[in-house]
């Protein structure tokens, strides 16, 4: 599923991360109705309202989150009361790195699913469509439930595709390296990388991409960047950066979302992305068990529930498919011959 969020103006949620001292144990669904609410506070679609909430108060966001997520029992309030109170009635909306802090219960996948990345009304999304440097941030889950994904098209400066090509991509960290399969698509100027921060986890708008168009030193909110990160950048032969406004991390997307500027010491891991030519669709299949693993994970198959769309009448998933399916055919075939997920979300 594809989500867009427009470029604006945000809060930076570090002091929340580095309050975070010890870990808060919740149960698994609440932290997932947590993650839910937030996405769709953070969506233009359904943003959330703060001078409503200023007006009706804590009322508003009891409104907001039986009509946007799902019903609240008393137990359910009694928990948004106390996200309220832990992290304050104006961080709610950014709060995605403390959610992450929080620790439900983990569950895993066997496997890697080959995934068909789909609009938001469930529509694959054709590959050629994709704007060149879009200055709205594309974003899918994969391969668990929170596990948002930067979908870039990279071009040059007049917005023509350009091939991405494949890397070693060296983890500072350890000084390391692993292999980055290039871009995909017509242009192969199609890439997919992790879009929590592997400094602090900090998530879109935070973390962004920054075209061609935006990227020069210095620039305004939030398209600011540091001198060091323009040096670095230019040094790389970089014309474009994915960079984090939280502390300031620089991520390089032509060369595998290398690191350019820390303080991360991890690059952002990357998702294998299969582009059929015949339909144009474009598949999420797998990541490199040699990158690091997606922030706050000890391995990508980890996660804390399965991705949404399963169609409950089947019990089919309706967006994991095989090289090759359409959607109708996940419901004839797949769902007989099993799937590399263990349950629904
Ligand atoms: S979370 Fe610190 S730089 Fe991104």
């Amino acid at each position: 599923m594809i989500y867009e969020l427009s470029f604006y103006i945000c809060k930076n949620n570090s002091k929340h991360v580095e309050s975070m001292k010890d870990k808060v144990i919740i149960k698994r669904e609440d932290f997932i109705f947590a993650k839910k609410l937030i996405w769709k506070m953070r969506n233009k679609n359904t943003r959330f309202d703060t001078k409503e909430f200023m007006t009706k108060g804590r009322e508003y966001l009891y409104e907001y989150a039986e009509k946007n997520v799902g019903p609240l029992n008393p137990e359910r309030r009694a928990f948004l009361k106390g996200l309220l109170i832990g992290i304050g009635v104006f961080a709610v909306a950014s709060a995605v790195p403390l959610i992450n802090s929080l620790n439900p219960q983990e569950i895993y996948l066997k496997s890697f699913p080959w995934m068909i990345i789909v609009d938001s009304n469930g529509n694959p999304i054709e590959a050629s469509k994709i704007p060149v440097n879009d200055p709205e941030i594309l974003l899918f889950e994969y391969p668990m439930l929170g596990d948002i994904t930067f979908l870039l098209n990279m071009g040059d400066e007049n917005n023509n595709p350009v091939a991405v090509p494949p890397t070693e991509v060296l983890i500072p960290e350890t000084g390391k390296t692993y292999h980055f399969p290039g871009g995909v698509g017509p242009y192969n100027s199609i890439v997919a990388y992790s879009a929590i921060c592997q400094h602090l986890g900090c998530v879109p708008p935070e973390i962004h991409f920054y075209p061609p168009q935006y990227f020069k030193v210095g620039g305004s909110t939030p398209n600011y960047i540091p001198p060091d990160a323009y040096q670095a950048a230019m040094q790389a032969k970089a014309i474009s950066v994915i960079h984090c406004d939280c502390h300031g991390s620089t991520y390089d997307p032509w060369h595998g979302a290398a690191v350019l500027t820390g303080p991360t010491v991890r690059p952002l891991p990357y998702v294998e992305l299969y582009w059929d030519s015949s339909t144009d669709y474009l598949y999420a299949i797998g990541m490199n068990p040699n990158a690091p693993p997606i922030m706050d994970h000890t391995s990508d198959l980890e996660g804390v529930a399965y991705l949404d769309g399963y169609d409950e009448s089947t019990g089919c998933p309706k967006f994991l498919l095989k090289k090759g399916q359409g959607v109708t055919n996940c419901y004839t075939t797949l769902q007989n011959e099993g799937n590399t997920f263990e349950g629904g979300s």
